[in-house]
């Protein structure tokens, strides 16, 4: 994970890195460090914790090179201490690194074996000192690189700067994406274009095994082989990048709030109002009536959208769906006929797992399809179809937005699916399509729920432990709640299918655990009921987040009942992925939990 960031400047760039560097929080906080080349010497200053602890050290210190390299760490090998922040030094270079050098062990033992005597307890230590290792046989600094790279096994990117040398930087992509910038008489190194914006609208993406040499007036990059290559420039628009709170409390705030506007924005992209009808913006490689199965993967909340969108395709397009985390999947080998759908679903669109998925499912004869919120992303560029989510960049780490957009997109690909397969007669898909236009509207009317909600968290926030529980599409809604509200508040939380409380949660159940039932008036609706009424007879303290019509017919003593405005079933998960993200927000912030960037976590998750 770890963001980095790199400028060939012509003036003092720490304040630039800087800059950079808060743009790459989301891809981890733990610790912050900045290294620049003056007339050749290499200086640097690290902090652990957020960046303004850097920035309180580099105002009490400042740095002056013009050439500068910086890194933002989300902690894979040692603590988050300052000695394990980077960059990693030696007297010859400073480097810095996003992901896991797999081999480093082995690479150390081989090192220490020489006299070479290690200070952190990093994987990244392991490059600066092969390099400098190299160096020391003679080897100029490009030459270092050129054999070092090789021997580094696992998935990273890199950026070096070498003592003595102030119009020279090397940046490194091997399984975790780098960006080059190209400035006027600048030019930079990115995780990503979002940490380039400020500087530059001219990109290249670096592929895998790439490496690049940078100077201020040019680029050089190369293949694995050493082979110099031309990677197609880019121009990005800087201003769709740009991001602020508005009058928010939180990221996290605003960006509940902006679902109206964003689901709206992403159901234009995909509907056709005026007919009733879905029409997809891109062209499909294949029939969705010669389908077999789908196969989906995905991480965490953004797995959580396909496995709502299971019982879509499966009920409305009558096609078998096949779902794994992607963590499971790129490694189970599974069979897959060729001709298939491989869905990839991923707010980033750069976590390694569901990226190593899509790229297995490629290599399987897949039709790979990716539904992403960020549109430049390597799993964009990688996938034979885009369908984008238009939920805008998404700041805080716990994903509220981009969800209820990836629900959209899938649900519009279900009845796409459905209407090939025959499955979705033309009223059908009319009907389906006109409740998928009321959704941000009932979405805004759900919001009007925040007060109650937020007097609610109060007493969520005494608990130690949570459940949800859920029924049908409720069942991921469940999941969804029991995830957010733990990444945020600290609180132990649970989702389960309903119908397998009995077979071991409900010895749980006393007086002082929650447990939050999602149940809209759907076909499982009296199901899940009976499901409650194990818990009340059980003391359990119900919080029942149903519609108008659910709360009439439960007639059961709740702690508390939120009622959400009536939907049609199949667009209900997103009109109640609201109040499970509002309850999760206010028991955070009635906490004085950081709810935007929660701790341990980041929010691009480069590595396995
Ligand atoms: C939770 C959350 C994560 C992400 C997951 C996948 O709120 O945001 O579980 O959903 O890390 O990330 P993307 O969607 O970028 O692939």
């Amino acid at each position: 994970m770890c963001g980095i960031v790199g400028i060939v400047g012509k003036e003092p760039v720490a304040g630039q890195i800087v800059e950079a560097l808060r743009r790459l929080e989301y891809r981890g906080y733990d610790s912050a460090g900045v290294a620049t080349l003056e007339n050749g010497r290499l200086d640097r200053r690290r902090a652990e914790g957020k960046l303004r602890n850097l920035e309180v050290k580099l105002s009490q210190a400042p740095l002056s090179g013009i050439v500068g390299i910086g890194h933002t760490r989300w902690a894979t090998h040692g603590k988050p201490n300052e000695t394990n922040a980077h960059p990693h030094a030696t007297d010859r270079l400073a480097v810095v690194h996003n992901g896991i050098i797999e081999n480093f062990r082995e690479l150390k033992a081989a090192l220490e074996a020489k006299g070479i005597r290690f200070e952190t307890e990093t994987d990244t230590e392991v490059v600066a000192q092969l390099v400098t290792y190299e160096m020391r046989q003679g080897r100029p600094p490009i030459e270092a690189v050129a054999v070092t790279l090789p021997r580094l096994r696992g998935a990273f990117a890199l950026g070096f700067l070498f003592a003595g040398e102030d119009d020279l930087m090397i940046g490194a992509r091997h399984g975790a994406p780098l960006a080059i910038g190209y400035g006027d008489g600048e030019t930079y190194l990115g995780s990503d274009a979002l940490a380039l914006a400020p500087f530059t609208d001219e990109i290249a993406y670096l592929e895998d095994g790439d490496w690049a040499i940078l100077r201020h007036r040019s680029v050089d990059i190369r293949d694995e082989r050493g082979q110099p290559v031309q990677r197609p420039r880019h121009k990005i628009l800087s201003g769709s990048f740009l991001a602020d709170k508005g009058n928010y409390r939180h990221f996290m705030a605003k960006e509940i709030h902006e679902q109206p506007e964003v689901v709206g924005r992403t159901l234009a992209h995909y509907v056709n109002f005026a007919s009733g009808r879905v029409e997809l913006p891109f062209e499909l490689p294949f029939d969705f009536k010669d389908l077999k199965r789908v196969s989906i993967s995905a991480c965490g909340t953004a797995y959580l959208a396909g496995l709502v969108s299971k019982y879509w395709f499966e009920r409305l397009a009558r096609v078998p769906v096949e779902i794994d985390v992607a963590s499971e999947f790129r490694y189970r080998e599974a069979p897959m006929e060729p001709g298939g759908l491989a869905l990839f679903v991923s707010q980033s669109g750069e976590t390694a797992d569901t990226l190593a998925s899509l790229r297995y499912a490629g290599a399987e004869g897949q039709h790979t399809v990716s539904v992403v919120n960020v549109p430049t992303s390597t799993m964009a560029r990688e996938s034979a179809v885009i369908a984008p989510t238009l939920a805008g960049v998404e700041v805080g780490v716990a994903s509220t937005k981009a969800f209820t957009c990836q629900l959209t997109v899938l649900l519009c690909l279900a009845i796409a699916a459905g209407r090939a397969r025959g499955t979705l007669t033309a009223e059908e898909e009319k009907t389906l399509v006109d409740a998928l236009i009321g959704v941000p509207g009932l979405m805004s009317e759900a919001m009007k729920r925040e007060h109650q909600i937020e007097i609610l968290a109060r007493e969520i926030s005494k608990a130690k432990d949570v459940l949800y529980l859920g029924r049908g599409t409720s069942y991921p809604l469940a999941l969804e709640g029991a995830l957010k509200l733990k990444e945020i508040s600290y609180i132990h939380a649970e989702g389960y299918a309903a119908g397998e409380l009995k077979h071991g949660p409900i010895a749980l159940i006393d007086e002082t655990m929650p447990v939050i039932v999602i149940a809209p008036h759907d076909g499982v609706f009296e199901k899940t009921v009976s499901n409650m009424q194990e818990v009340a007879a059980r003391g359990g303290r119900i919080v029942l987040i149903t519609d108008e019509k659910g709360a009439l017919e439960t007639g059961l003593e709740t702690m508390a009942t939120i009622v959400m405005p009536s939907a049609h079933p199949v667009v209900a998960p997103i009109v109640h992925s609201v109040p499970i993200q509002l309850l999760a927000y206010h028991t955070a912030v009635f906490m004085g939990k950081d709810v935007d960037q929660p701790r341990n976590l980041a929010k691009s998750v480069t590595v396995e």
